[in-house]
């Protein structure tokens, strides 16, 4: 009995004491650290629950590491990975726009403006003529109907605008799957947004597989969005580039997920064709499945990107495209990208660990 009392305090003061020195609240829970809501993780993590991963809620990332600023942006375009999303514009919530309820599934949760803040530069939207203007619309058979718009495109190229006059170091890449007929009817709506101000031109864009200009170079002469249609017409027509003829991309939806094996899309030369300077590997099923896609973001991604790597001559992506983009177990989508740039820059694992000025294969410092 007279152990057992002396024991029992000291236990419990241990115990106390390990409890207090876990907890974490108000800021200060790292990555994978339980929280209760977002304010308990530090900055750049959201408390978040991957249900079919973990139980309860984990600080996971939900904001991307901007390579410009952690190594430099005196390298060419081509050098830098981009994190993605999968059509950037069916974001659940968005409110009808025609009167009719939307009948359609959503990809992401966040606004175009949230996805652009939290690190994401490249936007899969898809053009379609419909009332008399152009929309942002999920739909089929090239048509879009009153059930499957989403938005008038204008609307949401103004938030692009917003962002890119706010960020002037910053570039945005548009992939549109293009349904649109007008003639003319893209350059309208662009510079109807403001954007025109902002155009790479095409005629700088390399044909035959060389280098993209510098970033720096992009930014000081403030041609700092990308635009890329899937009509091939336009690019002689309206100056907009032909995706594929500067970008190789591997199979979409399902066909993209099969692990150990990474086939180009149909409209996409060889993923090893290497007169494309740019490599796009989608990641996302074929229908969105929300409670998957944390899972999908994560290690199965991170694997895919080196399938992809392998089948793209040794190319490491520039674009990874996702579902539902800060969903992860962890790092995910954001972690695949800090992933891509480390080896892109600098042959490292992780870009955190490009030690300035370092280029030697091999002398990547241990990540802190
Ligand atoms: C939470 O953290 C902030 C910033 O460190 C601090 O100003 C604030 O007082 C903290 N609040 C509580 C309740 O601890
Ligand atoms: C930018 O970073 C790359 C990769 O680490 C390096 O090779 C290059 O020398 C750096 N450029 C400048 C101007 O610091």
């Amino acid at each position: 009995m007279v152990s057992h009392q002396i024991i029992s305090p000291l236990l419990l003061t241990i115990c106390a004491f390990f409890v207090v020195a876990t907890a974490c609240s108000n800021g200060t829970c790292k990555l994978d650290d339980k929280c209760s809501t977002d304010a308990d993780c530090e900055a750049g993590l959201y408390c978040f629950s991957c249900t079919v991963s973990f139980s309860g809620n984990r600080c996971v990332r939900s904001t991307r590491t901007n390579p410009f600023k952690l190594v430099n942006n005196s390298l060419p375009f081509n050098k830098y990975a981009f994190l993605t999303t999968h059509n950037a514009f069916a974001i659940e919530g968005e409110p009808s726009h025609t009167g009719i309820p939307r009948i359609t599934p959503t990809n992401q949760e966040d606004s175009v403006t949230q996805q652009l803040n939290n690190g994401v530069r490249g936007l899969m939207l898809d053009t379609y003529d419909f009332d008399g203007d152009i929309w942002l619309c999920h739909s089929f058979g090239g048509n879009c109907h009153d059930y499957t718009a989403f938005e008038p495109a204008i609307d949401t190229l103004k938030e692009i605008e917003a962002f890119l006059s706010a960020n002037p170091s910053e570039i945005v890449t548009l992939i549109l799957e293009d349904y649109v007929e007008t003639p003319k009817g893209l350059t309208k709506v662009f510079t109807d947004a403001g954007l025109i101000k902002y155009w790479f031109p095409v005629s700088k864009m390399p044909k035959g597989g060389q280098n993209w200009p510098l970033v720096s170079d992009m930014v000081a002469n403030n041609q700092r969005l990308i635009v890329f249609t899937s009509k091939k017409s336009k690019e002689e027509s309206e100056g907009i580039a032909y995706q594929w003829n500067y970008m190789v991309e591997n199979q979409y939806g399902d066909g993209g997920m099969e692990k150990g094996s990474c086939p180009n899309r149909a409209e996409s030369s060889k993923m090893d064709d290497t007169s494309k300077s740019l490599v796009l590997v989608n990641y996302f099923r074929s229908v969105p499945l929300k409670p998957l896609a944390c899972v999908q973001n994560s290690g199965e991604l991170l694997d895919m990107l080196t399938t992809c790597h392998n089948a793209a001559a040794n190319r490491w992506a520039n674009f990874i495209a996702v579902d539902y983009y800060k969903r992860s177990e962890g790092g995910g989508a954001f972690l695949a990208t800090d992933t891509l740039n480390g080896q892109l820059l600098c042959h490292c694992g992780d870009v955190h660990s490009c030690s300035t000025g370092s280029t030697t294969p091999g002398a990547c410092s241990s990540r802190s």
